[in-house]
């Protein structure tokens, strides 16, 4: 079976209490499996060999406050403060020993049978999973997906909402199938989105560029964390409308995202892309030391959140 190939923290959170992984199950009739109305969040959770009773967990307080807000459209409450105490409470009790992934989720617990998001109860589940790097230094091949990004008019994109991740699943398949490692989904206007799971930037004539919230993307936190290292470092950065046709000639590629940090691009279909160029070496090397509580910088200054037991 798929899950047999991770390795999950012993202790998950769910319906309000801690009860060993394996114990941690919800009903076959549950409303978010069957309607994608859960909303999730996704962090890494880093140990310091020298110091293996602490954990590093980067923006906690960024991340709880996104779930929140994503929690907002199925019209459950869960403070981002409920939601920081629950994931440090769980990484105590965990206490994990090696790098891990945790992932928060709210959904509709409820067992009804008709697709809504009032009068259904709701829980918050936590549950994490052993994960290592996953930095490509060679950097990783793009294509273009034939599955567009939603419009944020037909589903909430400021919410990591699970339904909408059907589109990512699709595209990211469909890259592998014609032989890429990651697809880049355009809107419906044929702008350039995002990855199926991260954020995009082009670097062009030393300035970096990414498309803008309102370009239907996922507002990400290492994508917020990159603009911020990147003005703090005085290289100049515009958010706007990014066109398809700009890929090819860009100077630098680069995706970004919890999981993977900074990934370099090498391949836009066709076309080369130089992987790890000078300014995605700059931000990807100041991210990769913040985000274990190295932080050098002034607007990472409370980041990385570290957490004792
Ligand atoms: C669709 C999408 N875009 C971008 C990102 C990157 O967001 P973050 O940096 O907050 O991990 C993710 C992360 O899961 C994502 O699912």
């Amino acid at each position: 079976m798929y899950f047999m190939k991770h390795t999950f923290l012993p202790k998950a959170y769910v319906n309000g209490t801690f009860v060993a992984f394996e114990q941690a199950n919800v009903s076959i009739a549950t409303h978010a499996l069957h309607y994608g109305t859960a909303a999730f969040g996704g962090m890494r959770g880093f140990v310091d060999t020298e110091n293996p009773n602490q954990t590093i967990l980067f923006r906690l307080k960024d991340h709880a406050k996104r779930l929140s807000d994503s929690a907002k459209y199925l019209q459950a409450d869960f403070s981002a403060e409920f939601i920081e105490n629950a994931i440090t409470e769980f990484v105590k009790q965990n206490k994990p020993t090696k790098p891990f992934y945790i992932r928060p989720l709210v959904y509709i617990s409820d067992l009804g049978i008709a697709p809504r998001v009032h009068d259904a109860e709701k829980d918050l589940l936590i549950y994490g999973l052993e994960a290592g790097d996953y930095l490509t230094a060679e950097g990783v091949s793009v294509c273009f997906s034939s599955w567009s990004r939603q419009p944020d008019s037909s589903v909430p994109l400021r919410g990591k909402i699970s339904g909408t991740y059907i589109t990512s699943s699709l595209a990211k398949s469909e890259a592998v199938a014609r032989g890429f490692d990651e697809a880049i989904l355009l809107r419906t206007d044929g702008k350039v989105a995002e990855a199926s799971a991260m954020n995009l930037f082009i670097v062009r004539n030393g300035t970096i560029i990414t498309p803008g919230v309102e370009q239907d993307i996922l507002e990400g936190i290492t994508r917020r964390s990159v603009l911020e290292i990147a003005r703090e470092l005085n290289i100049p950065v515009i958010e706007r409308a990014v066109d398809k046709t700009e890929l090819y000639i860009a100077d630098e590629v680069f995706l970004c995202g919890t999981m993977a940090r900074i990934t370099a691009v090498n391949k836009v279909e066709s076309t080369e892309v130089t992987p790890n160029g000078p300014i995605t070496k700059q931000l990807s090397e100041a991210l990769n030391k913040i985000v274990i509580g190295n932080s050098e910088l002034d607007c990472s200054k409370n980041w990385a959140v570290k957490i004792d037991y």
